[in-house]
């Protein structure tokens, strides 16, 4: 019996997937890698340093800095990130999914963030959402990021649950293989999230009903 629902964040709850994209671009231009729809979409859901080596990789740049020349470019993009997410608001909630969320919390589903985004804590706050959550996993303390399973075994293990009582829900491809690789139950939310169990094509469209309706 599912119990609870881990949420990623950024393309999930909030456009915010728009400004990693913004400031990875701007990366892109500086080390000199072309900046393409597939690599855009490769980005999403993965963490900050394995994004940088995927930029710089793209590109054939992986050899032309030191790590302490990758910690500086990876710090700049953040910089330029926290500008961009420095203006979000309750508004910028993606449609549906203050709804969905409490309707959740109307049913007793508990809820954890699953988020990549060292960044999660305050982006919530920006959407004055971090009341919703009970938990956020610390994804600065795991040992693999999306697309592997950590993070999502670690919000069951954070609220006591077995994976098959969590639903995960997420907007990339890297996440959507991380929940399944957990054992858990994948609701995907856009295109192309072939391996989910449950898919909508926007936000606006989940609910409980929706979801129950495709797992039957
Ligand atoms: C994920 C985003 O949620 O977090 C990625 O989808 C991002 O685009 C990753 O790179 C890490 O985020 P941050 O804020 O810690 O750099
Ligand atoms: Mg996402």
């Amino acid at each position: 019996e599912i119990k609870a629902f881990a949420f990623d964040l950024d393309g999930v709850i909030a456009d915010t997937a728009r400004f990693h994209g913004q400031a990875w671009h701007q990366l892109a231009d500086q080390v000199g890698t072309e900046w393409t729809p597939e690599l855009a979409d490769g980005l999403k859901g993965v963490g900050r340093m394995d994004s940088l080596e995927m930029i710089l990789k793209a590109g054939g740049h992986e050899n032309d800095y030191t790590l302490a020349e990758k910690e500086a470019l990876a710090t700049q993009k953040n910089d330029n990130y926290l500008r961009l997410v420095e203006t979000l608001t309750p508004a910028d909630i993606l449609p549906g999914m203050q709804a969905f969320l409490d309707e959740l919390k109307a049913q007793g589903y508990r809820l954890i963030l699953a988020s990549a985004s060292k960044n999660a804590p305050k982006v919530l706050g920006y959407l004055k959402l971090s009341e919703y959550f009970e938990d956020i996993v610390d994804p600065a303390k795991l040992a693999h990021s999306k697309p592997a399973p950590d993070i999502y075994l670690q919000a069951a293990k954070q609220l006591g649950l077995q994976p098959n009582q969590v639903i995960g829900v997420e907007d990339a491809q890297a996440g959507i293989q991380a929940i399944k690789a957990a054992g858990e139950l994948a609701i995907g939310i856009g295109d192309n999230l072939t391996d989910a169990d449950v898919t909508f094509a926007t936000t606006a469209e989940v609910s409980l009903a929706a979801i129950a309706s495709q797992l039957s």
